[in-house]
């Protein structure tokens, strides 16, 4: 009997020994990928202004805003992030239990502090390689934050943790946030005469194949949770609102949002057969908004029109050191373009835990951590 069951062990020494040999991550523990809420240890964030968290910082460019007013609320004051507080980004961790997460253009972004995720994202930046360019200066395009997190991250992660990629990565979020500043600054700004036209549906499909693309090599690297943010009513932002005639939404832009939307919701459910074992998640932030913007009292918001800073020049950002309103919770815009605090709450609470599929589909975040 003795013998028998120090057979056992034996076997089960050699066993555990062997499987260590074959995929050569002996130090990999289940339990050190465990300590968020459910099973999300940390985010990857790929995307634009409305999720950047001071990469932008690091850059040549127009799209930085490590100055005041920006931050006024936020603990650390002026951290590179496009709103008075925290972003949809910080919210949404704060929920899961999790640390801020790093922006991976800082220096001080490496060893244990990449344990959580890594935020890439970059203001102005959209999902072609050359928006936000012309406008803005320096940007990190999608295609190069992927790269970042492939080449720098994801390496170093493996090596830290003593994983495979396939064997961490199904427990981290991967969240897009982009495609917004592909239309503003870039496919409404083309020439529309041009004989290179390109129709909104042909320009949004290649936006939207390109997106796939992305998250099909990420989950072939074992990624395995994407959350896929809408893009916001644009056409209701208080720099585009002021120059419409008569004020209201421009119903081309929030067309071309809509039209995005649709199809990204369509991936969700297309990816689901080609990328067995993943979970897409699509979050429908368009409707949230634009349900605020039209309602605005329901929500407590007092002012859905005007941006909370003083502005400058182009309308979009705020001026360095200029005015702001005192109360920012019932300001929709903190500035020309992006919401306030209380604005990206209502965002992360619905995403986390709403159970409307009009708004986060198939399941919530807080499902989605649970898996
Ligand atoms: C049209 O597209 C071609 C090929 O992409 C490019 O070489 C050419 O410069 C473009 N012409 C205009 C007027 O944009
Ligand atoms: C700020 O605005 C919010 C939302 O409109 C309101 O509930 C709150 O009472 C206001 N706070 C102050 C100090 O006026």
């Amino acid at each position: 009997m003795a013998s028998a069951r120090a057979h056992t062990h034996l076997l089960i020494i050699v066993f555990s020994f062997l499987s260590c040999l074959l995929s050569c991550n002996c130090l990999c523990a289940a339990s050190e990928l465990r300590d968020g809420f459910g099973k999300v240890k940390g985010l990857f964030v790929f995307g634009d202004s409305l999720v950047d968290n001071g990469n932008n910082n690091f850059l040549q460019t127009l799209a930085k805003v490590n100055y005041t007013p920006y931050g006024i609320d936020f603990p650390l004051g002026p951290t590179g992030r496009f709103t008075n507080g925290k972003n949809l980004i910080d919210l949404l961790g704060d929920r899961l239990r999790l640390p801020l997460i790093p922006p991976f253009n800082d220096p001080a972004t490496k060893g244990n502090e990449i344990l959580h995720g890594v935020d890439y994202a970059s203001g102005s930046s959209g999902i072609l390689d050359d928006t936000g360019v012309a406008l803005a200066g320096q940007v990190i395009n999608l295609n190069q934050q992927v790269k970042n997190f492939i080449e720098v991250t994801l390496p170093d992660l493996e090596a830290k943790l003593g994983c495979s990629s396939h064997q961490l990565l199904a427990n981290y979020l991967i969240i897009f946030n982009t495609g917004g500043n592909d239309y503003i600054q870039n496919y409404f700004r083309r020439d529309p005469h041009s004989i290179n036209a390109t129709s909104l549906e042909d320009f949004t499909d290649t936006l939207i194949n390109s997106l796939y693309h992305h998250i099909k090599k990420i989950y072939e690297l074992g990624g395995r949770k994407f959350v896929l943010n809408a893009i916001y009513p644009s056409g209701c932002v208080p720099v585009i609102l002021a120059s419409q005639s008569r004020g209201q939404c421009s119903d081309i832009q929030n067309h071309a949002a809509r039209l995005f939307n649709h199809r990204l919701k369509q991936l969700v459910d297309t990816a689901r057969s080609h990328l067995p074992g993943s979970v897409l998640v699509f979050f429908n932030s368009y409707r949230i908004v634009l349900d605020i913007i039209n309602n605005p009292s329901s929500r407590g918001f007092i002012d859905a029109r005007n941006p909370c800073c003083e502005v400058m020049g182009q309308g979009i950002v705020c001026k360095r050191g200029g005015g702001v309103c005192r109360n920012r919770s019932s300001y929709v815009f903190f500035d020309g373009i992006h919401s306030t605090e209380a604005v990206n709450v209502v965002l992360a609470d619905k995403a986390y835990s709403s159970d409307a599929k009009s708004q986060v589909y198939p399941i919530n975040i807080h499902q989605l951590a649970l898996i």
